[in-house]
C-alpha cells in the first residue's frame, strides 16, 4: 500500500494493512445483515473525519445533511442545499480515496432536491453520485416510493429513511417518533427513533436489506450515530440515544473504534437506556 504523501498540514490516516479488507459493496452488507454481523455507520463530512473512520473500521459513512447542523449552524436540516451536499460529499470520497479506504459512501440528498419529481431526483442523486457516492439516501415513506423504483432501475443503489424524518420538522411539529413505512426496492433503511421492538421486527422481515438504526434499539442490522455527537459535541441538546464514546477514549480514531467495537458485539445501544 501506497502511503498517502506527507504535507505541512499532516496525512490522512491509512486504513489498517489487512488482508480482508476489502471495499465494501451491496452484497457485503447484505451477507453481513444475512449473518448477524452488526453494520456500523457514522456520519463524516470531510477527508480527514471520513478516513480516520474508514480506519477505525466503520463500514458505511454518510455525509448526511445533519451537516447543516453540524457544519454551517443552522437550526434544522431543511436549508442545506445540493451544492453544499456536493461540496461535502466531494471532499469525504477524495479522503476517502487518498487513504485506500474501503468504506461504502452514502450520500443524503437534501430538502427540495427530489420533492418536485422523479426526474428532479435523478439528476440530484446524478450529482452527489458523480461527487463520489455509491448511494444516495432520502426521507419519507410511500411518497417517495415511485421516486425510489425510478433511481433503483436507473442503476442508483438508495437507502430509505424512515421513522423521523429531520427534513419534515416542521410539518411534524417537532422531533418526534414516527411509525413504520415502505422501502419500496430500497438496497438499505434508515430507521431513526422507530420503537424498538418495530424496528426489530422490520429487521427480522428485510432479509435482503439492511437496517440502520439511530434511536431505534438494539434490534436492527446496523447503527449509526451522527460523529459531532458521538465524540460529545454538539450545538443544541444531545439526544437521549447518543453515547459519549470519547469521553473515554484517548483520540478520535480510539472513539470510533469505540464505537465499533460497542455495536458489533450489541452493547450499544442498550435498550433500556436508550431505545424508545
Ligand atoms: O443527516 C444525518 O446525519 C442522518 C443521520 C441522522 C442518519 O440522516
Amino acid at each position: 500500500m501506497t502511503p498517502a504523501p506527507a504535507s505541512p498540514y499532516g496525512t490522512l490516516p491509512a486504513a489498517p494493512a489487512t488482508a480482508s479488507r476489502k471495499p465494501i459493496s451491496l452484497p457485503r452488507l447484505r451477507e453481513m445483515h444475512a449473518h448477524g454481523e452488526k453494520i456500523t455507520m457514522l456520519t463524516a463530512y470531510d477527508a480527514t473525519f471520513a478516513a480516520v473512520a474508514d480506519a477505525a473500521g466503520v463500514e458505511c459513512i454518510l455525509v448526511g445533511d445533519s451537516l447543516g447542523m453540524v457544519c454551517q449552524g443552522l437550526r434544522s436540516t431543511v436549508g442545506v442545499t445540493l451544492e453544499a451536499m456536493r461540496h461535502h460529499t466531494e471532499s469525504v470520497a477524495r479522503g476517502l480515496r487518498r487513504a485506500q479506504a474501503t468504506a461504502w459512501l452514502i450520500a443524503d440528498l437534501p430538502f427540495g432536491s427530489y420533492h418536485e419529481s422523479k426526474e428532479q431526483a435523478l439528476r440530484s442523486a446524478a450529482v452527489l453520485m458523480q461527487a463520489g457516492a455509491h448511494m444516495i439516501k432520502l426521507e419519507g415513506g410511500g411518497w417517495t416510493t415511485e421516486t425510489v423504483h425510478f433511481l433503483v432501475e436507473r442503476g442508483i443503489p438508495v437507502c430509505a429513511h424512515l421513522g423521523l424524518t429531520p427534513q419534515t420538522v416542521h410539518a411534524l411539529g417537532g422531533y418526534r417518533v414516527q411509525g413504520k413505512g415502505d422501502v419500496a426496492g430500497a438496497a438499505m433503511v434508515v430507521l431513526e427513533m422507530v420503537p424498538a421492538t418495530l424496528a426489530a421486527a422490520l429487521t427480522k422481515g428485510l432479509t435482503a436489506c439492511p437496517t440502520i438504526g439511530i434511536g431505534a434499539g438494539v434490534g436492527t442490522a446496523g447503527q449509526v450515530l451522527v460523529l459531532h455527537d458521538m465524540l460529545g459535541m454538539n450545538l443544541g441538546k444531545m439526544p437521549k440515544f447518543v453515547r459519549n464514546f470519547m469521553s473515554e477514549a484517548h483520540s478520535v480514531q480510539g472513539a470510533m473504534q469505540a464505537y465499533v467495537l460497542a455495536v458489533k458485539e450489541g452493547l450499544f445501544p442498550v435498550d433500556a437506556r436508550h431505545a424508545w
